[in-house]
C-alpha cells in the first residue's frame, strides 16, 4: 500500500470512529433527556402518550383538544393540515403540564398531494432512482402539511392475488420488495427523520400480513419458519436495517398467535434479534381484536397481552386509557412495561425533532398555504415520470403499437374517463379533479391531429351488490356511479365508436375500491359486463388496445386472445393519462417489468416464480402423467414474474461466469452482453437469478438476486456485470441457522423469470 492509500484509510477510520463516538453521543443524549422526563410523568400521562387517535368521527375536535391538553393524547392520525394540526400541537405545547409535544401520522403510501402509482406499479418500475423520487416528494408535500410520520412502507410479501392489499405493496419477491422497502426509509427519512422535510417511516404490517389464507384479508397465517425466515420476514428486516423508526404490527396472527400479542415477534425477533430501537404501534383496533382473536377473555385481558407482547403505540383503541391504571395497580402490568412503552415514543418524538420545535413541520401560521390544494403544491412531473416507467407493455400484437397521432380513435370503457380510480386506493391526499384521465391524456397527446370518440360502454360491474360494496368501504362518497342505461345499449354505443374508428382503446379493469383493504376476491377476471364489452370492440375486427386499469394480477386468457395490444397501467396516479398516452403513442417507450406473477386462473393460486423444487415438476413441452399439474388448462403463468415487452428488441449472449468455482469469502463475477437489436432507443431490465441445486433441504427452483436497468441505444450493446459472493448463496435451514452450502449452484440472467440462460459454478 502506497503512503497515499495508508493516510487515506487513517483518515477513514478516524473518521468513522468519530462518527461513531458522535452517534453514541447523541444516543446518550437522547437516552438521559427520555428518561429525565419520564421521571417527571405521572402515571396518566405516561399512558396518555401511548394513545393514538384518528381525527374523525371517532372524536370529534374539541374532545381531542380537551383531552391533549389533559395530557391523554401522544399522537393523532388522518388530519392533513397544518392550520388542522396547530391546534392539536398548541393544546400540547401550551396547555398541557408537561408540554410534551404531539406528533401527526397519516398514510403517505404513494404520494400525498401529487398521487404517484400505487406500490405494486412502483415496484413494476424497477428503477430505484424513481422510487427514491416517490418516497422523497411524498415526504417533501406531506411534512409541508404539518405531518410527521407516515405509515408506510408497506412490505408484505403478496403470493395470492385474491388478497386487495397486493396493490399496496411491492410485489411478491423478497429481493424485490427488500430493496423497494429499504429505499422508501431512507427517501421518507432521508438524512435524519428529524429534517423538516422528513417524515418517520412505519414499516409494515409486521409480520406476513400478505400470507393471509385464501388470500382473504385479516385471515389467519400459517407459515413453516424455513419460509417465514427466508421469504416473508427479511423485508421488514431491511426497512429496519435503513432505519425505519417504526413498525406497525399486522391485523393477523401468525402460527396461533396474534400478532398484537405476539412476544416472540415483538421482542425476541425484532428487539433482540433484530436490534430494532424504534416505536411499535398497534394496527387500528388491534388490541381490542385480541378478544375475537380468542386469546383475551376481555378488554383488560387484551390491553395486558399487548403491553406485555410490546405494543408501544395503541391505534384508536380506548383500551390502553381503559385498562392500563388498573393492570399497574393489581401489578398484572409492571411500571417498567409502562415505561418501556413511553420510552419509545417519546424517543421517537425525540427523533422526529419535535421537541427541539414541535412545530417544525407545522410552520407559522402566516405561512400556510392558501390553498392546500394548489396546482403550485403539486410534483406532475416527477408523478408522470415515474407513471411511465410503471407501465407494462403484456401484448403487443403486429407491433399495433406505437399508434399514430391520426385518424379517428375510439376511445371505450368505464375507466376511461374515472379520475378517482386513476388514483387508485390509499390515495392520501389526493384530489380527484386533479388527476389526468385516459381520456384527458390522449385529448391532449393529439389535440387536433386525430378525432377521439368517446362512449363510456360499460359498467365497472352490473353486479350491484358490488356497486353497494365498493360504495361502503371508507371513502368519502360514493365511487362507483351506476350509468343506468341497458348494457346493451352501452355497449351498442361503444361499437358504434369503434365502428368509425382506425383503432380502439378500451380503459378496463377493476375500480380502486376492488384492490384495497378488505376488498378480496374470488375470481380475478376483468367483471362480466367490461368482458361483455370486451367481446363486442373484438367483434368489430378493429385493431384493440387494452388499457388495463387493476391493482392486482388478473386472469387475462381471454383477453389475450381476444386483444391486439395490452398495457398494463395499475392505478398510475396524477398524471397517469398523461403518461399513458406517452406511451401509447411511442413518446415513452415502455420498460416496466411485472414484480409479480399472473397466473392463467384464480385455480393456479398461489402462483410465484421461486417455488421449491419439487419431486415431480410439470415440464412444458413434455405432458405426461403423474406430474405436478393441472390438466384442464396450459400449466405455467400467463406473464411471468420480471416480463414486459418493449418497443425495442433486446437481445442476450455470450453468458459468462469468472469461474467454475468460488471460495468462500471470494467473489465471482457474472457478465452477459444484452444488445438493443431494434430502430429505437429503450431500456430493459437484466435480471440475476441462483439455484442452489442440492442442499441440506429443498430450495427455490431460482430466486433473483440482482438485477439492472439499462438504457441502450438503437443498436448499442452493454456488458452487464454482477458480483456473486457467498452472501448471495446463504438461506436458512431448517435450524434456521443462515449459511451457504457447499456444492453447484446455477446462475441464470433473462429479461424475464423463465426466458433464462444459464451457467454453474461450484461453491467450495
Ligand atoms: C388500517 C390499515 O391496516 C393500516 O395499513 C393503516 O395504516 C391504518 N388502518 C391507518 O389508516
Amino acid at each position: 500500500m502506497n503512503k497515499l492509500c495508508l493516510l487515506g484509510l487513517l483518515v477513514s477510520l478516524a473518521s468513522h470512529s468519530a462518527f461513531a463516538d458522535t452517534q453514541a453521543d447523541a444516543l446518550k443524549q437522547k437516552n438521559a433527556f427520555v428518561s429525565d422526563l419520564l421521571k417527571q410523568m405521572t402515571e396518566a400521562e405516561k399512558i396518555g402518550q401511548l394513545r393514538l387517535i384518528s381525527i374523525g368521527p371517532e372524536m370529534p375536535q374539541p374532545q381531542i383538544l380537551k383531552e391533549i391538553a389533559a395530557g391523554r393524547i401522544g399522537g393523532t392520525f388522518n388530519s392533513i393540515t397544518r392550520s388542522e394540526n396547530r391546534p392539536l400541537q398548541d393544546a400540547a405545547v401550551k396547555n398541557s403540564r408537561l408540554k410534551i409535544p404531539m406528533f401527526f401520522a397519516y398514510d403517505v403510501i404513494h404520494g400525498h398531494r401529487t398521487i404517484f402509482p400505487i406500490s405494486l406499479a412502483l415496484a413494476s418500475s424497477w428503477d430505484m432512482d424513481a422510487i427514491a423520487t416517490v418516497g422523497r416528494t411524498s415526504a417533501i408535500e406531506a411534512s409541508a402539511d404539518g405531518i410527521d410520520m407516515t405509515f408506510a412502507p408497506m412490505v408484505d410479501i403478496a403470493r395470492d392475488p385474491r388478497w386487495g392489499r397486493t396493490s399496496e405493496g411491492f410485489g411478491e419477491d423478497t429481493y424485490l420488495v427488500s430493496r423497494i422497502g429499504a429505499q422508501m426509509v431512507k427517501s421518507f427519512q432521508d438524512q435524519s427523520a428529524a429534517s423538516p422535510t422528513s417524515l418517520m417511516a412505519s414499516v409494515k404490517h409486521f409480520a406476513l400480513y400478505g400470507a393471509v389464507e385464501g388470500g382473504r384479508d385479516y385471515n389467519t397465517v400459517d407459515m413453516s419458519p424455513t419460509k417465514m425466515y427466508q421469504d416473508y420476514l427479511p423485508p421488514y428486516r431491511a426497512a429496519i436495517d435503513a432505519g425505519a423508526g417504526g413498525v406497525m404490527v399486522a391485523l393477523n396472527s401468525v402460527n396461533g398467535i396474534p400478532a398484537t400479542s405476539n412476544t416472540w415477534l415483538m421482542q425476541d425477533l425484532l428487539r433482540k434479534d433484530w436490534g430494532f430501537k424504534g416505536v411499535t404501534v398497534s394496527d387500528h383496533g388491534a388490541i381490542t381484536e385480541l378478544v375475537r382473536h380468542g386469546v383475551a377473555r376481555d378488554g383488560r385481558e387484551a390491553a395486558k397481552l399487548a403491553i406485555k407482547a410490546g405494543i408501544d403505540l395503541s391505534m384508536n383503541d380506548s383500551l390502553y386509557g381503559q385498562e392500563l391504571p388498573g393492570l399497574l395497580k393489581s401489578g398484572e402490568v409492571s411500571q417498567q412495561e409502562l415505561d418501556n412503552a413511553v420510552r419509545e415514543v417519546l424517543g421517537a418524538k425525540y427523533d422526529m425533532g419535535l421537541f427541539d420545535n414541535p412545530y417544525r413541520r407545522i410552520g407559522v401560521a402566516s405561512e400556510d398555504p392558501a390553498d392546500t390544494n394548489a396546482e403550485s403544491r403539486l410534483h406532475r412531473e416527477a408523478a408522470r415520470d415515474v407513471a411511465r416507467k410503471s407501465l407494462v407493455l403484456l401484448e403487443n400484437r403486429n407491433q399495433i403499437l406505437p399508434l399514430k397521432k391520426q385518424g379517428t380513435i375510439a376511445l371505450v370503457g368505464p375507466l376511461a374517463d374515472a379520475p378517482i380510480d386513476m388514483m387508485g386506493s390509499w390515495a392520501a391526499a389526493g384530489v380527484p379533479r386533479q388527476s389526468v384521465t385516459v381520456h384527458d391524456g390522449l385529448r391532449k397527446a393529439v389535440g387536433d391531429r386525430a378525432r377521439i370518440l368517446y362512449a363510456k360502454g360499460a359498467n365497472v360491474t352490473d353486479d350491484l351488490k358490488i356497486v353497494d360494496y365498493l360504495n361502503f368501504l371508507n371513502f368519502n362518497h360514493p365511487e362507483v356511479e351506476v350509468d343506468p342505461r341497458p348494457a346493451a345499449a352501452m355497449i351498442e354505443e361503444a361499437v358504434k365508436a369503434a365502428r368509425q374508428a382506425d383503432v380502439v382503446i378500451a380503459a378496463v379493469g377493476e375500480s380502486r375500491g376492488m384492490s384495497h383493504e378488505s376488498s378480496s376476491r374470488t375470481s380475478l377476471e376483468i367483471p362480466a359486463s367490461q368482458r361483455a364489452l370486451i367481446t363486442a370492440l373484438k367483434a368489430t375486427g378493429k385493431p384493440l388496445v387494452l388499457v388495463l386499469m387493476n391493482g392486482r394480477p388478473l386472469a387475462l386468457s381471454r383477453e389475450r386472445e381476444e386483444a391486439d395490444a395490452i398495457l398494463e397501467t395499475w392505478f398510475s396516479g396524477t398524471e397517469g393519462g398523461n403518461a399513458i398516452a406517452d406511451v401509447l403513442f411511442g413518446d415513452y417507450n415502455p420498460s416496466g417489468k411485472l414484480a409479480i406473477t399472473f397466473p392463467r386462473s384464480v385455480g393456479q393460486i398461489p402462483m410465484y416464480y421461486n417455488h421449491l423444487s419439487i419431486g415431480r415438476p410439470y415440464t412444458p413441452g413434455k405432458p405426461g402423467n403423474y406430474t405436478s399439474q393441472y390438466f384442464e388448462e396450459p400449466n405455467g403463468p400467463l406473464y411471468p414474474f420480471g416480463y414486459g415487452l418493449s418497443y425495442s428488441r433486446f437481445e442476450l449472449s455470450g453468458f459468462a461466469l469468472s469461474n467454475k468455482t468460488l471460495n468462500k469469502g471470494g467473489k465471482l463475477e457474472a457478465s452477459v452482453i444484452v444488445k438493443n437489436t431494434s430502430q429505437r432507443d429503450g431500456e430493459t431490465v437484466v435480471q440475476l437469478y441462483i439455484q442452489d441445486v442440492t442442499a441440506s433441504m429443498s430450495r427455490p427452483v431460482k430466486e433473483l438476486k440482482n438485477f439492472q436497468k439499462v438504457l441502450l441505444k438503437a443498436g448499442e450493446s452493454k456488458v452487464i456485470k454482477f458480483s456473486i459472493d457467498e452472501n448471495d448463496l446463504k438461506f436458512y435451514n431448517t435450524q434456521l441457522q443462515y449459511a451457504a452450502e457447499p456444492g453447484e449452484f446455477s446462475v441464470q440472467v433473462g429479461l424475464d423469470s423463465q426466458a433464462v440462460e444459464q451457467q454453474s459454478f461450484e461453491l467450495l
